[in-house]
Order: structure tokens, then sequence, then C-alpha cells
């Protein structure tokens, strides 16, 4: 099995992509470490334990990450995310509690010990791993690869440029692209391309299972956000980030340079991506996904929640 962290910050669509990862028999969930994103900590870590125990998997340990991004005031979403992070969704009471342990110290542990196995998964903004990358110089070469949902190539969502994630944090996903880790990014380009469509949603929901009609709902509640996109149906941000993290063979991308902004006036947490220019700017140091074989996502997906 391989050993993943999945550092995200639940947050509706994180927590789908939690509820799939338990049932992905080739992961080995090492621990999950929220971060403040969508919503503060204060409700992205009791969520995480909350989903831990809708998923039945209250054996992986939580701890607790960053509570504000490195520069500036936190950003959030709970517009999309409801105020408690999941849409006021009746959750079971988790038993579990968040470790003592920070996320970056925990983070270190884990690569330490697995000799240079460990993944991660990366679902909220990335200020967790750049205060991990700040406080241990070797953890780079210790991580495999993180596999991420952020940025976009043609476009932003949090503003006209960036996407949410990325402009929640430039600064710690500039340091994040820098370190030499290998990262695949699934951004906003192929987010918007996996999506499940009403008549996949539906047959999730029919599932019946609460897990499953959890994800259902996520699907509708995304639906009111998309359609001035002209998306047939409810993208799924960090569910495709996870899916890629699965089974790559879905996507299709190209090794480019990736770099965030962080000073513009109209761009900051703006990914520039060189997939497309002549400058073909070195190093490549990011895995571009631009593209999913859709239905085979979405059945992966369906498959995946169906296993409750
Ligand atoms: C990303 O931001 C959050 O709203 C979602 O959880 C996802 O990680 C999409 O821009
Ligand atoms: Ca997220």
């Amino acid at each position: 099995k391989r050993p993943v962290i999945i550092d995200c910050d639940p947050g509706i669509d994180d927590a789908v992509a939690l509820l799939a990862a338990f049932q992905a028999p080739g992961l080995d969930i090492r621990a999950i470490t929220p971060v403040a994103g969508n919503v503060p900590l204060s409700h992205t870590c009791p969520n995480a334990l909350k989903i831990l125990a809708l998923g039945g998997r209250e054996d992986i340990p939580v701890y607790p990450g960053a509570d504000r991004p490195l520069f500036g005031q936190p950003k959030e979403a709970s517009a999309v995310h409801g105020e408690d992070g999941l849409l006021g969704w009746p959750m079971p009471r988790p038993k579990a509690a968040p470790r003592p342990e920070r996320a970056w110290d925990a983070l270190h542990r884990e690569a330490l010990a697995l000799g240079g196995a460990l993944e991660i998964v990366a679902t909220g903004p990335l200020t967790n791993l750049a205060v991990a990358l700040s406080k241990y110089a070797d953890l780079p070469g210790l991580i495999k690869g993180i596999v991420l949902m952020g940025g976009g190539a043609s476009c932003g969502n949090a503003t006209p440029a960036a996407e949410f994630n990325m402009y929640a944090d430039p600064e710690a996903a500039e340091m994040v692209f820098r370190s030499g880790i290998p990262i695949t990014m699934c951004g906003l380009d192929v987010c918007y391309r996996a999506y499940m469509t009403h008549e996949e949603t539906a047959a999730l929901e029919a599932l019946g299972t609460p897990q499953a009609r959890f994800a259902a709902a996520v699907n509708r509640s995304e639906l009111q956000w998309v359609e001035a996109l002209g998306i047939p149906g409810a993208p799924q941000y960090d569910p495709c980030a996870m899916l890629c993290a699965i089974d790559p063979s879905l996507y299709t991308g190209a090794d480019c340079w990736v770099g965030v902004e962080r000073s513009g006036s109209l761009t900051r947490g703006k990914t520039v991506t060189d997939a497309f220019s002549d400058a073909k700017r070195a190093p490549r140091n990011v895995r571009l996904m631009l593209d999913v074989d859709r239905p085979r996502f979405a059945a992966a997906l369906t498959d995946l929640l169906s296993r409750y």
C-alpha cells in the first residue's frame, strides 16, 4: 500500500475526497492534517474528525495545522461550504480527538520513518506544507510526491485570476512549487472537466448510505455556483485531485514550469503555468493535469463511494 498524508481544509468537497480515499485499497492513510481555508481551523479540524466518524475510519490520526496563512489575513469560503464547512449536514459525533502533535511535525516524522515513500494529497491552502518545509530542511528529499488541488492554467474562482487554495496562501504555495518535490497539479481546468452529471448524482443518492447521500448533497450544492460556467454537472475539485492520486491513468497533462504570482495587484495567487508559451521556462517542476476521462472518473468515484 502507498503511504499518504491528506492535507486538507474540510470543506464539502474535501469531505467527499476523504470518503473516497478511505475506500481506496491501494492507500495507507497515515494521517490527516487540517488547515484553515474554506472555514477556520476551529471548524476544519473537528470536521476532519466528523468525516472520519462518517467513514468509519477513526483509527486515522488528525494533527491540527495552521490557523492562518503565512502572511496577511485568512480568506474563507463559507458561502460555498456553509458556516460549519459541511453545509450544516448532520454528522456522527466523533469519538476520536485531535492529536497534540502539530501537522508539520507529524508530516516530517512520518516522512522520515517511511524513508522517502510518503506521498501527500493536498486539497487546501498549502500553509502546513510550507511550515514543514521551513522547519525541516531535509523534507523535500523525504517526500515522493504531492498531488494537489489548486490553481489553474486558464482562470481563477476566488478572483478573476486566482483559485481559492492558491489565493488563500500564495507565499506558501510558491514555497511548495519551488521545493523540488515532484508535484502533480489538478487546477480548475481539469476540475471543471471532472464533473458529475445530474443522472450520476441521482444514482449516487440512490445508493442510500449516509456517505453517498452526503456526497450527493454536496453535488447538488455545488451546482448552484457553476451555471454561469456552463458546466453540465457538479465539478469535483478535491475528489479530482484524490482520484488523480489513486489512478493517474484517468488524466492527461503536460510537464511544465509553474510559479505563483505574489505581488500582482490583480493577479495575486495566480498560478503562472508554462505549458503553452514559447519561453518554456525551466525547471519543469509540475505535472499539470489538463483533462480527464470524465465518464471513467465519475464511475471510479461512484465505485469508491459505493463501498460503504
Ligand atoms: C478549492 O477551494 C475550496 O473551495 C475547495 O475545497 C477546493 O479545494 C476549489 O477552488
Ligand atoms: Ca479544499
